[in-house]
């Protein structure tokens, strides 16, 4: 999603500045443009399309001396929201070639703003709601207020989700900064300051940051830093000093970030599970901060793969703790006036820490007095830093847009929160405890042969690359990975795929199956394998091309199997319990492969974002 950088009191500030929109690509984005104040000039370069667009024409501008050097400049990626994809919609959007604006988050309020402003004389040139936040500078300033007065008069004229920088041609040694539930963060430097949508797109300038609060302002100078609540009122907010991730984000021999996710889940996985497993088989989860004080239900909240994770999380607490779980989609939870009767505490799902939704289902929960908790992957993540106890998955910047290894590592902590509780609300013996760590233990060698089976799946993945549509299936704790394996084939290689409960489709998604249409099943012998096997002869004897993932006893069982993927052989006990984290790795796996085969972008799939922090 839309990426902001900025960059003042730094030589080639527009240098820098594009290095840190480099940092911030994986967030996805269809456009991208920077601009600087030299010599009382304002000079805005953007381009559709790639960074590389936009490098190209400023090393080509400045080799012409077309673009001059400056120490101030403003940088933005694009992912359109208001106006389609285009030179005129891509920001900096400027107003009178003297202010100009890059901005993440929607302006809601846009058109009334808008149809004042045009009928003041201003004159519109894309098709964006954030165009009305650099005439609507320029109306103030008009007016005779300065950087920061002009700023405060546009938060009160504008509502809506957003992060934003300002640079004047009339102020040109400051910036001016606002956040409203949109992640922003600045860095100190030595006689500079810095601006970037996440930490890490700044961690080669600074390694000392702060994170705006919802309804702060701030104005900053090369030497100094103002930072203002929403009333006004001057404060200060806590410097923390982040480590730079320069290194580990790098693909690691590997051609894609995704592929390179995939394979390191056995390296990741271990950093999960040890900082909740202690002296073999002591969960630590404090469930009195967790808000788990007596047995109540639980709520989770999530977006995406999160929520598919929540979902096989709701099956473990039920089943093993055996307390009552309700996932929503966190899109869905705040506008549906959900009762809270019976729950103390609320759990969200996040890889980025970011993602608007579940930040706003959060919010909402506390707002109903909810214990809130997190299981997040970034580290001072908005998420993070406003719930009451987070859960860190611990797997590292994960850049690829499909969730691989957080989905799993996601999956590691609701395993051990059931667990955990299970424990607490004496529902499971200690010999039984510690048969279910053993079993996470276990885990990273059984991913490994689980990745063995990339050759089976690359023959799959062949075979089905040109289908228009592909269904899967799954039954119990493989249901929602039926959901994510279509998630993660629709996202990545374009192919229209959906997942469905293997029983639900007599219920009306057989209708979908002719000749040919491959039916994925991923299932594992659990003692209701036969049903699913009769829901696949279902399929099959309507001419579905049928593609089993499984253990080997259920590959006998349906010999009438187009394809088979086998599994390799597990514990009983390991391979029931954990299925959805065995079953995820060729789902993933095969995502990577149909995308490749089909040359589609894997990393940076078209039209979406990493970080979605728009409602
Ligand atoms: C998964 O492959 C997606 N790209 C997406 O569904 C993602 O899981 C969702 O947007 C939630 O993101 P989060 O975990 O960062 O909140």
């Amino acid at each position: 999603m839309c990426g902001v950088v900025a960059v003042l009191g730094k030589e080639n500030a527009s240098q820098l500045v594009v290095e840190g929109l480099k940092k911030l690509e994986y967030r996805g984005y269809d456009s991208a443009g920077i601009a600087s104040v030299s010599q009382g000039l304002l000079q805005t370069i953007k381009s559709e399309g790639k960074l590389v667009n936009l490098t190209q024409k400023l090393h080509r501008s400045t080799k012409e001396k077309l673009y001059l050097n400056n120490s101030i400049a403003v940088g933005h990626t694009r992912w359109a929201t208001h106006g389609n994809i285009s030179f005129e919609n891509a920001h900096p959007l400027t107003s009178e070639n003297k202010i100009a604006i890059v901005h993440n988050g929607i302006i809601e309020n846009f058109e009334i703003l808008k149809k004042d402003l045009t009928s003041l004389g201003y004159n519109f040139k894309s098709k964006t709601d954030t165009e009305v936040l650099p005439h609507l500078f320029m109306k103030y300033i008009k007016l005779g207020n300065d950087l920061l007065e002009a700023g405060r008069l546009v938060l009160k004229d504008i509502k809506g989700a957003f992060a934003f920088v300002a640079m004047s041609v009339d102020f040109p040694n400051q910036l001016f900064v606002s956040r409203n539930s949109s992640p922003l963060a600045i860095g100190l430097g030595d006689n500079a300051k810095f601006i970037g949508s996440d930490a890490h797109s700044i961690d080669h300038l600074t390694q000392r940051i702060i994170y705006l609060e919802d309804g702060d302002h701030a104005l900053l100078k090369i030497n100094n830093l103002d930072i203002f609540d929403k009333d006004y009122k001057k404060v200060s907010r806590k410097i923390i000093n982040i480590h730079a991730e320069i290194g580990l984000i790098t693909k690691g021999g590997y051609n894609h970030f995704m592929e390179k996710e995939i394979f390191e889940q056995t390296v990741v996985l271990p950093q999960t599970t040890s900082s909740f497993i202690k002296n073999k088989s002591e969960i630590v989860i404090d469930f009195d901060k967790f808000g788990f004080k007596k047995k109540q239900s639980l709520i989770i909240c999530a977006a995406g793969t999160s929520y598919y994770a929540g979902m096989v999380g709701k099956y473990w607490i039920e089943q093993i703790a055996d307390i009552p779980v309700i996932v929503d989609l966190a899109s869905e939870y705040r506008y549906r006036k959900p009762s809270i009767f019976g729950q103390s505490s609320m759990l969200v799902i996040s890889q980025s820490g970011e993602s608007l939704d579940t930040l706003m289902a959060l919010r909402y929960g506390k707002e109903l007095g909810l214990k809130t908790n997190a299981i997040v992957n970034v580290e001072g993540s908005t998420i993070d830093r406003e719930v009451d106890y987070s859960l860190y998955t611990r797997v590292g910047p994960e850049i690829g847009v499909a969730s691989t290894k957080s989905f799993t590592s996601q999956l590691v902590i609701l395993f051990l929160i059931a667990v955990g509780l299970g424990k607490r609300f004496n529902n499971l013996k200690t010999f039984q405890i510690k048969k279910k760590c053993q079993l996470m233990n276990m885990l990273p060698s059984a991913v490994a042969n689980m990745l063995e089976t990339e050759n089976q799946i690359k023959l799959v993945a062949k075979n089905i690359k040109n289908s228009k549509s592909v269904i899967f299936l799954g039954r119990g704790l493989l249901y929602p990975l039926a959901l994510e394996g279509a998630l993660k084939l629709k996202e990545i290689s374009y192919i229209h795929a959906e997942g469905f409960a293997a029983g639900e489709m007599k219920h009306g998604p057989i209708a979908l199956i002719e000749e040919n249409v491959p039916v994925i099943m991923f299932l594992i012998s659990d003692g209701n394998e036969n049903k699913s096997i009769s829901n696949l002869q279902e399929a099959h004897s309507r001419g579905a091309k049928i593609i089993l993932i499984a253990d080997k006893k259920c590959i006998d069982k349906a010999p009438f199997a187009h394809f088979t993927v086998e599994i390799p052989d597990f514990e009983n006990e390991f391979q029931s319990s954990l299925s959805p984290l065995l079953m995820s790795i060729p789902a993933q796996l095969l995502a990577f492969h149909v995308a490749k085969e089909r040359g589609t972008d894997v990393d940076q799939p078209r039209n979406l974002a990493k970080s979605v922090t728009v409602e």
